[in-house]
């Protein structure tokens, strides 16, 4: 079994030289695959929303020019207060980073050296902020095409790690787990003793959102994470933060850079908080589309990923790798984010962002036109 994941882990580590590892910034892509970067390119590899930033930061852009000549908050007030309201917890058990990727990096730092397990398929920065941190890091990787989560076959697994990594609702398949499985998730960790680390960056984007960071208030074994950077498309601008029991976040902050939140971000923060109507949009808009373009990539012989959210797993189902797929459409402008570096799919799907209905429809015209011409 250990031989299996070594083999896993190197036979990763040698494509992740080739490919990129994240999905956006497209012409690293075509560099890494010696091709011509087309005229016009579309990216389907960068799954945040097609809505892109509430119009309030545009608005209100100018009026927060004045805050980068000054170092910002280093306890980000404001944001907090902001945060703390939002999710009815004390500030006590939050804590704010430059993205989420940045709360992922810091808690890989308080686990350094230890044993953690990483639930597959997964987004791939869990496993490598872990082993930048010389933690044994465990691949538990879930069946296609359901990717369940079984918690009984998992408690055995439990007892030997210190920490677990689940991303739920789930990237890269888009697939959200049953509330009772997650309940149940969390109770064996107690009862193993394992710290219980949820990502929930893409929670919003489900039609009825649920969250469990509640459970921080009185479970001390539960870390929640989230980013603002997806729904709210800053991206660029980096903000996510993290739910926890409050000694364990001072433990896990105390390496974090002082101003590692920018006064820009904060501010873009608060007000994509305020704005409750985007969340609501964004939602609708994306089932609308998604279930349009599910309805066609069935009529065209596709197979996706039951996903509810604002991306999804696609395949043609007459090949064994999506490569050849993938470079047709490379070739076209059309990119989508590879799977070589998600345990348990490695090639056999391609991630797909819902962007808006113009894109989509050029993209699901260039999948018709592949099935006319194979
Ligand atoms: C599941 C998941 N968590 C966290 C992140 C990092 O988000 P952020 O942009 O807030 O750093 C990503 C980014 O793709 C992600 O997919």
């Amino acid at each position: 079994m250990q031989f299996f994941l070594l083999l896993l882990f190197y036979g990763l580590e040698a494509v992740l030289l080739e490919l990129p590892a994240h999905g956006s910034n497209t012409k690293y892509l075509y560099e890494s695959l010696n091709m011509q970067l087309p005229e016009k390119v579309i990216d389907f590899s960068v799954n945040i929303n097609p809505l892109g930033a509430p119009k309030v930061l545009k608005e209100k852009w100018d009026d927060w020019f004045f805050t980068i000549n000054d170092y910002p908050d280093p306890y980000a007030s404001p944001l907090m207060k902001q945060l703390t309201e939002q999710e009815n917890i004390p500030i006590s058990h939050l804590l704010v980073g430059n993205g989420a990727a940045e709360i992922i990096t810091l808690i890989a730092r308080y686990l350094a050296g230890s044993k953690v397990a990483v639930i597959h398929p997964a987004f791939s920065e869990y496993a490598i902020a872990c082993n930048n941190e010389n933690c044994e890091v465990v691949q538990i990787v879930l069946s296609e095409p359901g990717w369940n989560l079984d918690v009984v076959k998992l408690e055995t697994k439990l007892q030997e790690v210190e920490a677990i990594f689940l991303c739920n609702p789930n990237n890269p398949t888009g697939i959200r787990y049953e509330q009772e499985v997650i309940k149940s998730f969390i109770d064996a960790c107690k009862r193993t003793h394992t710290l219980c680390i949820i990502d929930e960056a893409f929670y919003d984007f489900v039609p009825e959102p649920v969250t469990f960071i509640k459970k921080v208030l009185y479970q001390e074994h539960v870390l929640i994470i989230r980013s603002l950077t997806k729904m709210y498309s800053i991206a660029g601008l980096r903000l996510g933060f993290l739910a926890g029991n409050p000694t364990l976040l001072q433990k896990i902050g105390k390496t974090k850079p002082h101003w590692s939140v920018n006064a820009l971000a904060m501010r873009a923060g608060i007000a994509c908080l305020q704005d409750k109507s985007h969340p609501v949009k964004t939602r609708k808009f994306i089932k609308t589309e998604r279930t349009t373009i599910f309805q066609k990539l069935k009529q065209l012989g596709f197979e996706h990923s039951i996903s509810q959210l604002n991306f999804y797993l696609l395949r043609d189902p007459g090949l064994s790798t999506q490569k050849r797929l993938f470079h047709y459409l490379l070739e076209r402008g059309f990119v989508l984010r590879h799977t070589e570096n998600f345990p348990g799919i490695e090639g056999k799907w391609l991630r797909v962002a819902i962007k808006q209905p113009e894109a989509n429809k050029k993209l699901l015209e260039a999948l018709a036109a592949w099935k006319q011409e194979k």
